[in-house]
């Protein structure tokens, strides 16, 4: 059939979530807003998205977690809708300004279809040049939904058209097209720099890494009063907490932990439980959290290879990967394992053969009751997924 791979054996297994951590986007909320950003889909279907997702803020057991993880090209419109939402809410904007707050938000990069294809699937950094001609998509996104046919029904108020239009302006005057500066810069506009700046540093983008929440979070109130609007600033270190309850957080001594109870007041120190014992770091300062455990729909498989880690000098230790991105893996250890830290180098096997060794860093483990250690390891761009994938092929 002309086709050149199959993939065997590849099973994505979505991971649980509990009613605490749930994003206010439903998947059929994501699929709705999908299909408009395609060009299918109505201004009506933004309307009844954001309300939905205005009636899970306000439930009694609001959700902490607002975020949806994933690809950061499918997903990070999204992330920030939603993250504008949860803003505005704080901000008691009225349903109309919510609408209008939502329909921009969505539509805020827009403009950037209308960009070169090879400046906008580059994989690397940008030139100089490049970046000035990504600086024409606010103007672009106007341009787009005032003129294209697919918009052509649609009524888009002035608040909305200044959201797409001034979503990199700065309070300080530093940002483009317009220069503008503090109360001159739309309320709705400040809300959706302030959720793109958060939602860009957290995520895994193509051309680099996403940083830790806590630091993504002190970057946003560090801007506060400079780049960002400081009222929004205020609104988002109230309502977004970098580790909310039931998250999974990596200690600084790699131990895995979950958030038991998460403050405003003490954002980056939250009580947590690891091996059955309750930690307050707020008051335990020789602990910090230095990550987060993400949970990832798409880009992880479910893939058992035996794996061999070499840790120097002769020494080698057996387990088999739990599931695999393509620079990570989640590894299960065989027999009873004493923790394991720093640089390893890891083969997978396959009916004998073994792969090339792969530098990797061990970034958490856990125990597992029976005494058994699972680890997750990082090996960037090593194309984890590809090297065992392979060796299955080969055996057949
Ligand atoms: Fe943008």
């Amino acid at each position: 059939m002309g086709l050149e791979r199959v993939a065997l054996g590849c099973i994505e297994t979505p991971r649980k979530r509990t009613a605490e951590t749930l994003p206010i986007l439903t998947p059929a909320d994501v699929d709705l807003l999908m299909a408009i950003l395609a060009g299918q889909g109505d201004q009506g279907d933004i309307r009844s998205v954001a309300y939905g997702a205005l009636r899970r803020l306000g439930d009694s057991r609001p959700p902490t977690e607002f975020r949806i993880p994933g690809s950061f090209e499918y997903h990070h419109t999204l992330n920030v809708f939603a993250l504008s939402l949860v803003l505005g809410n704080a901000l008691a904007c009225g349903p109309a300004q919510l609408v209008s707050l939502a329909t921009g938000a969505l539509l805020h990069d827009v403009g950037k279809q209308l960009l070169p294809q090879r400046v906008m699937a580059k994989p690397g950094p940008l030139t100089e040049q490049e970046r000035e001609v990504v600086r024409h998509h606010p103007i672009l996104g106007v341009t787009l939904v005032t003129k294209a046919a697919r918009f052509g029904h649609w009524r888009l108020s002035p608040e909305i058209l200044e959201t797409i239009r001034q979503h990199h302006e700065r309070f300080d005057g530093s940002g483009y097209p317009d220069g503008l500066r503090g109360a001159a810069i739309s309320r709705s506009a400040s809300i959706v720099a302030v959720a793109d700046i958060f939602d860009a540093m957290v995520s895994d983008k193509p051309y680099s890494g996403r940083a830790p929440a806590g630091l993504a979070h002190q970057t946003i109130r560090s801007m506060a009063g400079r780049q960002l609007d400081p009222v929004v600033v205020e609104a988002f270190l109230r309502r977004v907490l970098p580790y909310p309850t039931g998250s999974e957080v990596i200690l600084s001594d790699r131990r895995v932990a979950r958030v038991l109870r998460a403050s405003a007041d003490t954002p980056l120190r939250p009580l947590v439980g690891v091996d059955g014992l309750e930690i307050d770091l707020g008051t335990e300062r020789a602990l910090e959290i230095r990550g987060t455990i993400v949970p990832r729909a798409g880009d992880r498989t479910s893939l058992a290879v035996p794996v061999r880690m070499n840790l120097g000098e002769a020494h080698a230790v057996w387990g088999k990967t739990v599931d695999l991105s393509p620079d990570g893996a989640c590894i299960d250890l065989v027999g009873d394992r004493q923790a394991l830290g720093g640089d390893v180098e890891i083969q997978f096997c396959e009916a004998g053969a073994l792969s090339e060794p792969v530098r990797a860093r061990v970034c958490w483990f856990r125990k597992g009751g029976d005494g058994t250690l699972r680890i997750g390891v990082h090996a960037r761009g090593a194309h984890l997924l590809d090297l065992a994938s392979g060796l299955t092929r080969q055996a057949g």
